[in-house]
C-alpha cells in the first residue's frame, strides 16, 4: 500500500502536459470491440488504474492487446469470450460499456453489474431503457447483467435523466441496429462526442453529438482504424484550479479551452487570472481569493467531478462560499478529511457552506473517492505543514503519476509505500 505525503505552502509554476482523457478513454476501449475487421491504434490514452483494468477485461473476451507507452492496439477480430464477470469488472463503473459494445455486435452478452467511486446511488435503469427499446431482454441476475435480442432495431429514445453512461451505452449498441435510433435528453459533455467521433471513425453514421439530440442511422460492420483521444478537461481543471490554490502560475498545455470554460469562468470571478490560448491556458493568482457558488450541472455546466478539488479552494477564499451538488448525492465526503486540516464546512444534503479560513494545515487525510483524492493533494498543497493522504489507489484510478507532474511544477509532493 501506498501514500502521497506532502510539504505544502509552495507556489506552483511551469507547464504541464494533460493526458488523454479518462472518461473518453473507458469508453473508447469497449468500444473499439465492436470492430469485426482490422486493428483500432489509440493514441493519447491515460495511463492510469481504470485504463489497465479494461485492458485485463478487453483480453479476457479474447481481443488481442498491444500496449505503448500511451497508446493502445485493440484486435478484436476474434471474441471468443461474451462473458465479462470478474473482478475487474466488478471494481470500476466503465465497464458497464461492453454491455452496449457486445450487444450491438453480437446481440448478446453477460456482464456483471459495475462498481466504480461511492458517490451516490449509481442506477443504470436508463441504460436498459435504451436497450430494451431497441429490442433486447434483459435479465438481472445473480448480480450481472444478462442481455440478448434477435434484432436490434432502430427507435426513438428519450432519457429521463442527462446521463453520461447510458447516452455512450446506448449509442454504442444502436451504431450496430437496423435503421435509425434518435436519442433525446442526451448528455452533451466532451467525452460523448469523442466516442461518437471515434465511432465514425469505425464507419458508424453517428450525428449530433454534443448537442442533446443524437441521430444514428445503423451500419452492418464496423472496422479498425487510427483515432487520439480528448485531453481530460478533469485533470486540466485540477491542475487550473492548484495554480489558484497555490499563488502560483501554471500553464495547462494539450487542452481544449472551451471544455474548461465553466472552470476558467468561476476562477476569473473569484479573481484568478486565466488566460486562454489556441491549445492551452494560464492560470495565475497572487492575491486572497474571494468566494463563490457553485451548482454543478451537466456539461456546459461546472463538472461535477471538479468540485471537490473546487471546494478545497474555497476553503481558503474570503468569506462564504455555497457549493450545490446536482448530480451525486454523496459527493462531500472529502469534507470530514478537509475538517482535520481547519476547514470550516457545513453539509446539508446537497448542499456544502464554507466559510473561508486564513489557511489550512497539515494533517493524516484519505482519499474517499478519486476525485476527493484530488481534492486532498490540493489541500496538501496549499496548507501550512505535512499532510500524508492514504488510500490512493483512488487517485491512481484517474490521475496519470499525478504527483511525478505536481513536482515538476515546484510542489513537495512524494510516493511513499506504507510499512504493515
Ligand atoms: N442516472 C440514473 N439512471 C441511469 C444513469 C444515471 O438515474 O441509468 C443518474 C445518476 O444517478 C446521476 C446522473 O444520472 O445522478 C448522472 O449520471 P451519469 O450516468 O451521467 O454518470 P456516469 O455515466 O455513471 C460519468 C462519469 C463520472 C461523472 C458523471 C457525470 C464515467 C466512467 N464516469 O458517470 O465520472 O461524474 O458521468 O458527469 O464516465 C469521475 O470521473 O470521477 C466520475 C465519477
Amino acid at each position: 500500500m501506498e501514500k502521497l505525503v506532502v510539504h505544502g505552502g509552495n507556489r506552483l509554476f511551469g507547464d504541464i502536459d494533460i493526458s488523454g482523457a479518462k472518461n473518453a478513454a473507458v469508453a473508447i476501449i469497449p468500444a473499439a470491440l465492436m470492430a469485426s475487421e482490422g486493428t483500432c491504434h489509440i493514441d493519447n490514452i491515460p495511463s492510469i488504474e481504470d485504463v489497465h483494468c479494461l485492458e485485463r477485461i478487453t483480453k479476457s473476451l479474447g481481443c488481442k492487446i498491444k500496449t505503448n507507452v500511451n497508446s493502445l492496439d485493440i484486435d478484436s477480430s476474434e471474441i471468443t469470450n461474451l462473458d465479462a464477470c470478474t473482478e475487474d469488472v466488478r471494481r470500476m463503473r466503465a465497464s458497464y460499456y461492453f454491455i452496449g459494445a457486445l450487444l450491438g455486435r453480437f446481440k448478446k452478452a453477460r456482464v456483471e453489474l459495475p462498481g466504480g467511486c461511492p458517490i451516490g446511488v449509481r442506477p443504470i435503469d436508463q441504460h436498459i431503457k435504451g436497450f430494451e427499446a431497441l429490442g433486447a431482454t434483459v435479465k438481472i441476475e445473480h448480480g450481472a447483467v444478462n442481455i440478448k435480442a434477435d434484432r436490434l432495431i432502430g427507435t426513438n429514445i428519450f432519457f429521463d435523466v442527462v446521463s453520461v453512461g447510458a447516452t455512450i451505452n446506448v449509442m454504442l449498441a444502436a451504431t450496430l441496429a437496423e435503421g435509425i435510433t434518435t436519442l433525446e435528453n442526451a448528455a452533451r459533455e466532451p467525452h460523448v462526442v469523442d466516442v461518437a467521433n471515434f465511432l465514425n471513425f469505425m464507419g458508424a453514421n453517428v450525428k449530433g453529438a454534443g448537442t442533446d439530440i443524437i441521430r444514428i442511422t445503423g451500419v452492418e460492420k464496423l472496422y479498425g482504424c487510427s483515432y487520439s483521444v480528448i485531453p481530460d478537461q478533469i485533470e486540466a481543471g485540477t491542475f487550473m484550479i492548484a495554480a489558484a490554490a497555490t499563488g502560483g502560475e501554471i500553464t495547462v498545455k494539450n487542452v481544449i479551452p472551451k471544455h474548461l470554460e465553466s472552470i476558467s469562468a468561476k476562477l476569473i470571478e473569484m479573481g484568478a487570472e486565466v488566460i486562454e490560448q489556441d491549445d492551452s491556458v494560464t492560470v495565475r493568482s497572487k492575491g486572497k481569493l474571494k468566494g463563490v457558488n457553485i451548482k454543478t450541472n451537466p456539461y456546459p455546466g461546472f463538472p461535477t467531478d471538479v468540485q471537490q478539488p473546487m471546494s478545497t479552494l474555497l476553503c481558503v477564499a474570503e468569506g462564504r462560499s455555497i457549493v450545490t451538488e446536482s448530480i451525486w448525492e454523496s459527493r462531500f465526503k472529502h469534507v470530514d478529511e478537509l475538517k482535520k486540516m481547519g476547514a470550516d464546512v457545513k453539509v446539508e444534503g446537497r448542499t456544502a457552506i464554507i466559510e473561508g479560513r486564513e489557511k489550512l494545515t497539515g494533517a493524516v487525510v484519505k482519499a474517499t473517492d478519486l476525485r476527493a483524492g484530488a481534492a486532498m493533494v490540493i489541500a496538501g498543497l496549499l496548507a501550512e505543514g505535512r499532510t500524508e493522504i492514504h488510500s490512493i489507489e483512488h487517485i491512481d484510478r484517474g490521475y496519470p503519476n499525478i504527483e511525478v507532474k505536481f513536482q515538476k511544477l515546484g510542489a513537495k509532493i512524494y510516493r511513499e509505500t506504507i510499512k504493515e
